[in-house]
């Protein structure tokens, strides 16, 4: 198989990286796409560093072991935790996200933007270079989400439950004057809809998939490692019970697909 031909494989600690890789899939319709969800071992937004670390390096060899060409770390918790270990194993092109606070802080009329996150992304050494870098512009208010990953996981974005919840970690942020909301975890963008609905149509709820798939983009093309056929196609993989995986593809990638089990690390 030629670099070009060979598939780009994307991971998350669930399915919440399903919301990078439909922006993925829109950029570059002529890839062949793997996805691992380590449904098993999700939420990681509560787990150590080390722990991530340990995954990552895990699914990564899979994929690599699969014949990816390069890696998306679909997942700011893991990225924070091991994306310097990555790329120190790996010598391929490795596209990792951040909560978007530099368009964020630059979109921002109040001058206040509220970022939601995993406890893990918001305690990391990487989100305080990014609000040092960035956070003297506007006032960076903080709001991990526990649970919230788990809403998203059993497939329940807009209940009760999860209304609840989203309410209860949006309505400081408002009250603070939060003008911009970060969704810094790729499972919030699932909860767009009623995130809008909460946060009312003023607020600017900014992501930050599609800016993953044109980095991504970038780089592969500055390896030639764009593919020479035109249809791509996705392959999924979980390591938890891969038919809940089955049940939620419709709902969260728009089709059902068959999802293979994942055994690793
Ligand atoms: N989707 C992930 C992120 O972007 C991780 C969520 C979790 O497993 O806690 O941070």
């Amino acid at each position: 198989m030629t670099s070009r031909s060979r598939p780009i494989g994307v991971f998350d600690s669930g399915v919440g990286g399903l919301s990078v890789l439909r922006h993925i899939r829109a950029a570059l319709p002529g890839e062949d796409l793997l996805y691992v969800a380590d449904s098993a071992h999700a939420p990681y937004g509560v787990k150590s560093a080390a722990f991530i670390e340990e995954r990552a390096l895990a699914i990564a060899e899979f994929l690599v072991g699969q014949g990816a060409k390069a890696l998306v770390v679909a997942c700011n918790t893991a990225t924070s935790a091991a994306i310097v270990g990555l790329r120190r194993r790996f010598e391929l092109p490795i596209v990792g996200m951040e909560p978007a606070v530099k368009p964020a802080v630059e979109a921002t009329r109040s001058g206040v933007i509220g970022v939601l996150a995993t406890g893990g992304t918001l305690e990391s050494t990487r989100f305080a270079e990014l609000v040092g870098r960035f956070g003297s512009k506007a006032r960076v208010v903080v709001q991990p989400c526990p649970g919230l990953v788990e809403r998203v996981e059993s497939g329940d974005l807009s209940g009760p439950a999860t209304r609840a919840l989203l309410s209860a970690f949006v309505s400081p942020l408002l009250a603070q004057g939060a003008d911009t909301l970060v969704l810094g975890c790729t499972h919030y963008p699932f909860l767009q809809p009623l995130l809008r609905e909460l946060a009312g149509e003023d607020v600017a709820l900014v992501e930050t998939g599609a800016a993953v798939a044109r980095q991504l983009a970038r780089r592969l093309a500055e390896a030639d490692f764009l593919p020479a056929h035109s249809a791509g196609r996705e392959v999924f993989f979980s390591s938890g019970e891969p038919g809940r995986m089955e049940a939620l593809l419709p709902q969260l990638w728009g089709r059902a697909a068959p999802v293979e089990r994942l055994t690793c690390g």
